[in-house]
C-alpha cells in the first residue's frame, strides 16, 4: 500500500506556485491577487478564510478579505460582487460559502464573473469543464485530479466509483474523469442516496472516491483489492489520546481500508491540504489570463 501524501504534494506545489509568481513580479507585473468575501461569523468558514490568506502570503500573492454582517442584504452582497468584478486589481474571488438563509446562494455566484471565478462554481465553468473546454475547475476536485496525477496512477479505461453527487465534490470529479483527458478516460459510477447495493458496486471500483460525508462508511468488504482510494470526508471524533481532544477520521474506515488498496489518501493529510494550493492554481492562471 502506498500512502498518497497530500501534505507533501501540495507542498511541491506551492513551491512551484511560489516560482511562477516571483518570475511574474520579476518582470514588473503585479503579484497575483485573490480576494475573498466572508459575511457573518461562521467559525469553520472563518477558519477558511484564514487557511487562504496565511497559503497565498506563503507563495507570494496578495490577498484581501472582504468581511460583512450576516445581516447584509442578497442586495448589498450582490454590490460588493459586483465591485469586485470591476476592481482591475482582483484577479480572481471566492464567496465564502455557506451563506445565511436569506441569501441565495445561486443567485451570488451567478454574479460572479466567470473570468474571476477562482472557486470554479459558476455555471459558465461548470459547463466549460463539462465540454472539455479551458476552465477554472472546482478546488476540491481538481486536487484529487493532481493527487492522482503526481502519484502516477494511471486512469485510462479504469473503473472509477464516485460515492456522493455534491456540486462540489461528487458531481464535478465524475465529470473530469470521464472526459477524454489525462487524467480521465475512466468508465464513471456515480452513487447517491437512492443508489441500490452501493457496497457492491463500490467493491468493483479500481478507483473509489469517497464523498458523502459519513464517517468511516467504507469498509474493507466494499473495497476491491489493489484499488486506489480517495477520502474525501473530514469528521472530528472525540478522543482521549490527542491534545486537543479530538482526532480527525474520513469517510473511510482507513485501518481496515488501507490494508486492502493499493494507494489510498489519510485524513487529514490527504485530500485536505490540496484544495486552497488548487484555489492557488486558479489564481495564478486568472492572473496569467490563461483561461479567459
Ligand atoms: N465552503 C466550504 N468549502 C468552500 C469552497 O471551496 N469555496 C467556498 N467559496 N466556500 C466553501
Amino acid at each position: 500500500m502506498t500512502l498518497i501524501d497530500g501534505k507533501a504534494i501540495a507542498e511541491q506545489i506551492r513551491k512551484e506556485i511560489a516560482k511562477e509568481a516571483a518570475g511574474m513580479i520579476d518582470a514588473g507585473k503585479p503579484a497575483p491577487h485573490l480576494a475573498a468575501v466572508l459575511v457573518g461569523e461562521d467559525p469553520a468558514s472563518q477558519t477558511y478564510v484564514a487557511a487562504k490568506e496565511k497559503a497565498c502570503r506563503e507563495v507570494g500573492f496578495t490577498s484581501s478579505v472582504y468581511r460583512h454582517p450576516a445581516d447584509i442584504s442578497e442586495k448589498q452582497l450582490l454590490e460588493v460582487v459586483g465591485f469586485l468584478n470591476h476592481d482591475p486589481e482582483v484577479d480572481g474571488f471566492i464567496v465564502q460559502l455557506p451563506l445565511p438563509k436569506h441569501i441565495n446562494e445561486n443567485r451570488i455566484i451567478e454574479h460572479i464573473l466567470p473570468s474571476k471565478d477562482v472557486d470554479g462554481f459558476h455555471p459558465v465553468n461548470l459547463g466549460r469543464m463539462m465540454l472539455g473546454l479551458p476552465a477554472f475547475l472546482p478546488a476540491t476536485p481538481y486536487g484529487i485530479l493532481q493527487l492522482i496525477e503526481r502519484s502516477g496512477i494511471e486512469t485510462e479505461g479504469k473503473h472509477c466509483v464516485v460515492l456522493g453527487r455534491s456540486h462540489i465534490v461528487g458531481t464535478p470529479i465524475s465529470i473530469m474523469l470521464s472526459r477524454k483527458s489525462k487524467p480521465g478516460n475512466c468508465t464513471v459510477t456515480l452513487c447517491h442516496s437512492y443508489t441500490r447495493d452501493m457496497a457492491q458496486i463500490a467493491s468493483q471500483a479500481d478507483i473509489l472516491i469517497v464523498a458523502m460525508g459519513k464517517q468511516e462508511f467504507v469498509t474493507a468488504e466494499m473495497v476491491k483489492k489493489d484499488a486506489v482510494v480517495i477520502d474525501v470526508g473530514v469528521h472530528r471524533i472525540p478522543s482521549t489520546e490527542t491534545k486537543s481532544g479530538f482526532r480527525l477520521v474520513g469517510d473511510v474506515k482507513f485501518d481496515d481500508v488501507s490494508k486492502k488498496a493499493s494507494y489510498i489518501t489519510p485524513v487529514p493529510g490527504g485530500v485536505g491540504p490540496m484544495t486552497i494550493v488548487s484555489l492557488l492554481m486558479n489564481t495564478l492562471k486568472a492572473a496569467g489570463k490563461e483561461i479567459y
